[in-house]
């Protein structure tokens, strides 16, 4: 099977993400079915004899929700030779590079990766394996470029089994830039909770460089509901900010005792702030349509500038919920706001929110 789009996303995630495409796709007038299997890691939305490369353009990774990385399908290799993949990829590629372009090139880099299923986990060492050998021979044959060129398609080799693998493009501009459009973070030793890595990928991947040094530094005020044991306290505190964490159970004694936050032990759901705070962040445990509702109170009644949410999905109809608290949100806060929602790599049951005002 060629044409058509290939999504990576959470595993067990996969009918989410295949609502989302379906409804998003119809929604540009693209109308398909998403092909996918639940645990696998990744959804394929075919596009039977249609211009995949639009239905792409209509779907920005940006703003999809449950897609960790969104790729083009250029081929499907199933029961390929597993002495020669090398040799399987280039007599897949060679006709269409040259066809393409008339030269032979193409692609500016490669990444050889698998879905994160358990079933693929295994063939981790051997999606290196196959990139060490395969970018050598892609140059030799003039199908990739001789350093990493983020001007051109990126290249994708997604292995499924040994001998199967899936062949996609990304437009390294519309892409995660991660392999398996996963940013694996390393957990710092003083972090106090886990939680911590959420804020930090929120921070990274939903906002732009300059946003992030502009709206993350030092003399800016935060309020964190929800705040213990600290994580996300502590990322904040360590930008500089000013914060006021909000929640009955206690916070880290270093976080306190670092400096720049106020702990108050009140409801993350009644405490408002004596005047508007740049930051927002609520990472507190309840239902999504409470906590969306809550956001949209502090955005109408001006008491912070952008936020940091997340929505914690039942445990089923999650899109539909996820689809249903993000209009809510909107509606109710009353304002132009820019929403970027994604279910980042370190989120589990939940998705998380940045929302920040609109035409800044
Ligand atoms: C997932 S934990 C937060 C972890 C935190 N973000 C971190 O990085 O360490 C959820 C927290 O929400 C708090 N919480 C739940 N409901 C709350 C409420 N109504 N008001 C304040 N805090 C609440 C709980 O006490 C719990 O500490």
């Amino acid at each position: 099977m060629s044409g058509g789009l290939l999504c990576y996303c959470r595993s067990g995630f996969e009918p989410e993400l295949a609502a989302e495409l379906g409804e998003r796709a119809a929604a540009a007038g693209h109308h398909g079915y998403a092909d996918t299997a639940r645990g696998s890691g990744f959804v394929r939305f075919p596009v039977p004899g249609g211009d995949a490369g639009a239905l792409s353009r209509a779907l920005p990774w940006r703003r999809l929700v449950f897609a960790r990385q969104k790729l083009v399908l250029l081929d499907e290799l199933a029961g390929i030779d597993t002495g020669d993949r090398v040799g399987a990829v280039l007599a897949a590629l060679e006709p269409r590079a040259a066809a393409s372009t008339g030269r032979g090139t193409g692609f500016g880099s490669l990444v050889v990766e698998h879905p994160d299923s358990d079933a693929a986990r295994p063939l981790a060492g051997l999606a290196r394996a196959l990139g060490n050998a395969l970018r050598p021979a892609l140059r030799k044959a003039g199908l990739l470029a001789a350093g990493d060129d983020p001007r051109l398609p990126r290249l994708h080799a997604c292995l499924l089994a040994g001998d199967h693998l899936l062949l996609a493009t990304a437009d390294p501009a519309d892409a995660s830039p991660y392999p398996m459009g996963a940013p694996r973070l390393r957990l710092h030793r003083e972090a106090p909770s886990r939680s911590a890595l959420k804020l930090e990928e929120a921070f990274l991947t939903l906002l732009g460089d300059r946003e992030r040094e502009r709206l993350l530094r030092p003399g800016l005020t935060a309020a964190d509901l929800g705040a213990a044991p600290g994580g996300w306290t502590w990322v904040l505190q360590r930008a500089g900010l000013q914060v006021t964490a909000v929640d009955n159970g206690p916070l880290r004694p270093h976080v306190l005792q670092a400096g720049g936050v106020e702990h108050l032990r009140e409801d993350g759901f009644r405490w408002q702030p004596p005047r508007t705070l740049d930051w927002m962040v609520c990472d507190m445990v309840e239902q999504p349509r409470r906590v969306a509702s809550r956001m949209a109170t502090w955005f109408r009644e001006g008491w912070c500038r952008q936020a940091v949410f997340n929505l914690k999905l039942p445990m089923k109809k999650r899109w539909l919920e996820t689809r249903l608290c993000l209009d809510l949100f909107q509606e109710e806060a009353g304002r132009p706001l820019e929403l970027r929602a994604r279910q980042l790599y370190h989120d589990r049951e939940e998705i998380t929110v940045v929302a920040l005002p609109n035409g800044r």
